[in-house]
C-alpha cells in the first residue's frame, strides 16, 4: 500500500473548533482527487477531549454510507492531530442558498425545490437514525446539529449532511458528553437545550425548524437565538408564504411539538409526508433542477480546477502547480526525446560495427 499525498488549495471555511481545507489527494498511478480536509483548531489541537471528539466524528462518518451523507476518504494524522479527509462537496451550505433566496423576488426559495432540498435531508436522517451496527444492534445514532448550516449542495445538484461533530451514537464509537448544550440556537429542540439526554426526536425538531426555514426563508421565531416557547404555538409556514399545502403545516407543527412523544415517530414517516406531497403536487424536481437553482442564485462562486488527467509524481506533485502548457507539450517533448535516444543508440551501434 503506498500513502497519498496532498496538496493544499485554499481554505474553505472555518468552524468553531475546526476549519475546512481544500486539497488535491494524490494516490498511485497519477490518481488525483479534490477532497475536504477538515482540521481542528490550533487552539484545540492540545486538547485530548477535543481531539478525541474529532476522532470520533471521523469513526462514526466511515460506518456510514449514503447519498445523502457526505463520505470518508481517511482519516489521517499530521504530528499527532487528526486530519478528516472527506469528499469534496463543490457547493454551498442549505444557509447560504436561503440567504441569497432572500434577495431574490420571492424572499424565499422555490417550494418544490426547498421540499426536494428537506427530502433529501430527510432520507438522509431516516438511514442515520435507523443504521445498524455489524451485529445488527441499532447504532442510535442522532446528528444533533441538523441545520442548513450542516447541510451542502453541490453544483451538479447533489445534497449532503455534513458535520457530524457532535453526534451521539450507542457503541464505544461515540463517547456521548452528557450535560453539555452544544448545537445550534434556534434549531434546538427544548430538551436539548435543557441539557437532558437526547434520541432521534431532537433531530426531528431541528429538521422542522429547517424545513419552515427552507420554505419560508425565515426562522419560527421572531430572532435566529430565541429558544422557541413551550407553550406558544409557532406560526406556521403557510402564515408567511402562499401555496403550502395544509400537510405541509401539519407536519412542521408536528416536528416542532415541545413534547417528544408528541412528534412524528421517525424520519421515516416525515420522508413520507414529504414524498407524497410532492407526489400529489405532481412535481418531482431532478438534480438537475437543484442544480439549475443553485448556479442561479450563487452564480460568483470561485470553483476549484478539476483534477488533472495528466499523471505525476505525488512527492514532486506536492505544494506545486504545473503551468497549463504542460499537458499540451508534454507528450510531443517526449516523444522528441525516445526519437533521439533511439537515434543517438542507432549511432553508436553504427559505429561501433
Ligand atoms: N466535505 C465538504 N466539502 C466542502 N465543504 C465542506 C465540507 N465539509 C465542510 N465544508 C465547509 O466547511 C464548513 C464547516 O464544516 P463543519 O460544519 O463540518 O465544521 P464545524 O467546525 O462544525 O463548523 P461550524 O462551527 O461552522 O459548524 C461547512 O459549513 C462548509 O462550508
Ligand atoms: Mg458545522
Amino acid at each position: 500500500m503506498s500513502e497519498a499525498t496532498y496538496e493544499i488549495v485554499r481554505k474553505l471555511a472555518r468552524g468553531g473548533m475546526a476549519h475546512v481545507l481544500l486539497a488535491r489527494r494524490y494516490g498511485p498511478r497519477g490518481i488525483e482527487q479534490l477532497v475536504a480536509i477538515k482540521r481542528p483548531n490550533p487552539e484545540i489541537a492540545d486538547d485530548e477531549e477535543h481531539l478525541a471528539a474529532f476522532a470520533d466524528e471521523a469513526r462514526l462518518l466511515a460506518r456510514l454510507s449514503h447519498p445523502h451523507v457526505v463520505s470518508v476518504i481517511a482519516l489521517e494524522e499530521d504530528r499527532g492531530v487528526p486530519l478528516l479527509v472527506m469528499e469534496h462537496v463543490d457547493g454551498v451550505t442549505l444557509s447560504e442558498l436561503v440567504r441569497r433566496a432572500k434577495s431574490s423576488a420571492t424572499g424565499h426559495l422555490p417550494k418544490n425545490e426547498a421540499l426536494a432540498l428537506a427530502l433529501a435531508i430527510a432520507e438522509a436522517l431516516a438511514y442515520v437514525h435507523s443504521h445498524l451496527d455489524e451485529l445488527e444492534e441499532p447504532l442510535r445514532v442522532v446528528h444533533r446539529d441538523v441545520t442548513p448550516h450542516n447541510v451542502m449542495l453541490s453544483f451538479d445538484g447533489a445534497v449532503k449532511l455534513i458535520d457530524f461533530g457532535i453526534a451521539s451514537a450507542a457503541s464505544h464509537e461515540v463517547v456521548t458528553r452528557t450535560g453539555v448544550v452544544k448545537g445550534t440556537p434556534g434549531f434546538m429542540a427544548p430538551e436539548q437545550l435543557r441539557g437532558d439526554a437526547v434520541d432521534h426526536r431532537a433531530d426531528i425538531f431541528s429538521f422542522g425548524v429547517s424545513l419552515h426555514l427552507l420554505l419560508t426563508g425565515t426562522l419560527p421565531w421572531p430572532t435566529d437565538d430565541d429558544v422557541p416557547a413551550a407553550d406558544a404555538a409557532p406560526p406556521r409556514p403557510s402564515d408567511r408564504v402562499g401555496g403550502i399545502e395544509p400537510a405541509l403545516d401539519d407536519l412542521v407543527a408536528r416536528c416542532l411539538d415541545p413534547s417528544p412523544a408528541s412528534r412524528p415517530e421517525s424520519m421515516t414517516e416525515v420522508r413520507d409526508v414529504l414524498a407524497s406531497v410532492l407526489a400529489a403536487s405532481g412535481a418531482h424536481p431532478t438534480m438537475g433542477a437543484l442544480s439549475a437553482m443553485v448556479r442561479a442564485l450563487v452564480p460568483d462562486h470561485h470553483r476549484p480546477e478539476p483534477p488533472t488527467m495528466l499523471q505525476r509524481a505525488p512527492s514532486k506533485a506536492r505544494g506545486r502547480r504545473l503551468p497549463p502548457w504542460a499537458g499540451r507539450y508534454a507528450l510531443p517533448a517526449l516523444a522528441l526525446v525516445a526519437i533521439g535516444v533511439v537515434a543517438y543508440a542507432a549511432g553508436r551501434l553504427l559505429a561501433a560495427m
